[in-house]
């Protein structure tokens, strides 16, 4: 056992990194046995000194990340500060002067992952980020490692616990979409601007980092479709319930088909209530994986909160210290594939629409011929005739099979133009069937 510490310098010390330091602490003789040498905090990189950190060193708090850094000591860097900058540069900072990073960060890592791996390559240290997605769940990893040897072909993800549990409400109490983020904020879930979460940017950056992994190419932010929760209903919900659904924000990647390209994509979508992904509910967080020879696994478990991101901050400070004492670096980024990101439009799925019509005789004709014009074939109709209508009016609404996209928006745009429907209430795409 060597005696001579690892030296780790944390950045940032908010929810996380406050977490990641007492268990440094709490479990030093744990972490000691099984990396083989003490880690030691080293210095804790603040924005603002003169708030009271129960359990740190008054010592170790500096405001200049850089100098920490800089100052030839620091073999592992944590980072938890979040968002582009100063983290980039910071990280930057730290290969430069041969610290290998453990990073939190998924908005840093779904926009310029390509660069930092590159960047830890070439100076032959470690770049991990287990806590960048899904907070304690492990995943990065055995995406990574475990399923190395296998062909990940879907991937279908609860990915962000704010608007899980927004939805859930919706679906356990019948309330609308204000009512139930009220709710979250109140419980301290949601933020107090939730745009992040309830538009899907979170989901949708952790989705980048998941497809690159599981596909071993590269899926930027900006290949990501992505539609946010807040136009969902408690009708959205009241017909989910109707066809045995519920509704999740799902973050969906996908291989094609002829394993020429893939897809990534998240938007709220119905899914059966027999799928393993309608059962996670409150502000938990899981991952469906399909595989060739694995079959289907699901990870499970809290996907925020200061205690168990730091959980899997922790797992990688003890994978890199491993790594450091071994003078080895783990796996880098894989992106040998280089498969196409294909638009969202070459998707295939399936849609629910509901819509508002004319009673009149025609009307279903009319309809299920716009759908036959543009390819797309109907699974169910269920018309309901609606006693506040003005007029006659009717509630319909369409399954269809699976089809592009494309196809299927193209069929919405053209349904908007006739004259007999008054409104289209409601476009949800239906998954995990
Ligand atoms: N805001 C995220 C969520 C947690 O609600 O899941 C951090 O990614």
């Amino acid at each position: 056992m060597r005696t001579r510490p690892l030296k780790v310098a944390l950045l940032g010390c908010g929810v996380v990194g406050s977490e990641v330091a007492r268990i440094m602490t709490t479990h030093a003789d744990d972490l000691t046995q099984r990396i083989g040498a003490p880690v030691e905090l080293a210095g804790v990189a603040v924005r603002r000194p003169s708030k009271v950190r129960e359990g740190i060193d008054p010592a170790l708090i500096t405001t200049d990340a850089t100098a920490l850094l800089k100052r030839g000591d620091i073999d592992i860097a944590i980072e938890v500060i979040g968002g582009i900058e100063p983290a980039r540069t910071l990280i930057t900072t730290a290969f430069e002067h041969g610290i290998s990073v453990v990073s939190a960060n998924k908005a840093l890592l779904a926009q310029d992952g390509a660069a930092l791996h590159a960047a830890a390559e070439q100076a032959g240290l470690d770049l991990y980020y287990e806590a960048a997605v899904a907070g304690a769940i492990p995943l990065i990893r055995p995406l990574r490692e475990s399923l190395a040897g296998d062909k990940i072909n879907r991937v279908m993800g609860i990915v962000n616990g704010t608007t899980n549990f927004i939805l859930d409400k919706m679906d356990s109490t019948g309330a609308g979409y204000q009512e139930a983020l009220d709710e979250a904020t109140a419980l301290g879930y949601a933020e107090a601007d939730p745009t992040a979460d309830v538009d899907g940017y979170d989901a949708a950056a952790k989705a980048a980092i998941l497809a690159g992994i599981a596909f071993h190419t590269r899926v930027r932010l900006d290949d990501v479709y992505r539609e946010g929760m807040t136009e969902v209903s408690a009708a959205d919900f009241a017909s989910a319930k109707r066809m045995g659904c519920t509704i999740k924000l799902l973050a969906i990647l996908e291989r094609a088909a002829d394993g020429e390209s893939v897809t990534a994509r998240v938007h709220p979508a119905m899914i059966p209530l027999s799928h393993p992904l309608a059962s996670v509910r409150e502000a938990y967080n899981a991952v469906f994986v399909e595989a060739d020879a694995a079959g289907r696994l699901m990870f499970y478990g809290p996907g925020a909160g200061g205690a168990p991101t730091a959980s899997a901050v922790l797992g990688d400070l003890v994978a890199v210290a491993r790594n450091k004492l071994a003078e080895a670096t783990g796996p880098g980024e894989s992106a040998y594939t280089q498969l196409p990101v294909s638009p969202m439009g070459d998707v295939v799925t399936r849609y629910h629409i509901s819509l508002d019509v004319a009673d009149k005789p025609g009307v279903l004709a009319q309809v299920a011929t716009t759908f036959a014009e543009h390819g797309v074939s109907i699974d169910t109709v269920r018309q309901q005739g609606r006693p506040d209508g003005v007029g006659k009016e009717a509630s319909l609404v369409v399954v269809t099979h699976r089809a592009a996209d494309a196809a299927l928006s193209g069929t919405v745009e053209a349904l908007r133009k006739l004259d007999t429907v008054r409104g289209v209430a409601s476009i949800m795409r239906v998954e995990g069937e």
